[in-house]
């Protein structure tokens, strides 16, 4: 199944919104694969974002992820990535659809609450960055012939 690295990153986890970006994930249908609460170290951060290096918003975006613990998550389900950025919405929070997490609690792109993995290989890969085998976990869910055709 797709999985998909959701962040709750540290202003969001500061305004006390871990339960509601779990609970947008959780009623639209996605399941949980791991969660783990964390403070990110330097060196995982730079390697999350290693994509980024060179530009000029690496070095505050690495201070911003290391500022605060953080909550880290694999998401699956059929197109979890596509479903689940949809859910976060436009990377600037001023561009985000009204509905989308971005949009009705951010303003500003570096402080836009969540991460969400960009596609379903870069999904995989996140999932292995962050988390490792023991960590995900395999469960049956009994509603999935109500969410999946
Ligand atoms: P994310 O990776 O966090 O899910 O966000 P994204 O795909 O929508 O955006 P991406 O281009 O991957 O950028 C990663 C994060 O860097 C910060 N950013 N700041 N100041 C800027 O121009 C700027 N651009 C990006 C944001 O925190 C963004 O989520
Ligand atoms: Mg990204």
């Amino acid at each position: 199944m797709e999985k998909t690295l959701v962040l709750v990153k540290p202003d969001a986890v500061q305004r006390g919104l871990i339960g509601e970006v779990i609970s947008r994930l959780e009623r639209r249908g996605l399941q949980l694969a791991a969660a783990k609460f964390m403070q990110v170290s330097l060196a995982l951060a730079e390697k999350h974002y290693g994509i980024h290096k060179g530009k000029p918003f690496y070095e505050p975006l690495l201070e911003y992820i290391t500022s605060s613990p953080v909550m880290a998550m694999a998401w699956e389900g059929r197109n979890a990535v596509a479903a689940v950025r949809q859910t976060m919405g436009a990377t600037n929070p001023t561009e985000a659809a009204p509905g989308t997490v971005r949009h009705d609690f951010g303003l500003e792109i570096g402080r836009n609450l969540t991460h969400a993995s960009d596609s379903p290989e870069n999904g995989e890969k996140e999932v292995a960055l962050w988390f490792n085998k023991e960590e995900l976990v395999e469960w049956d869910r009994a509603i999935d012939p109500w969410v999946f055709e």
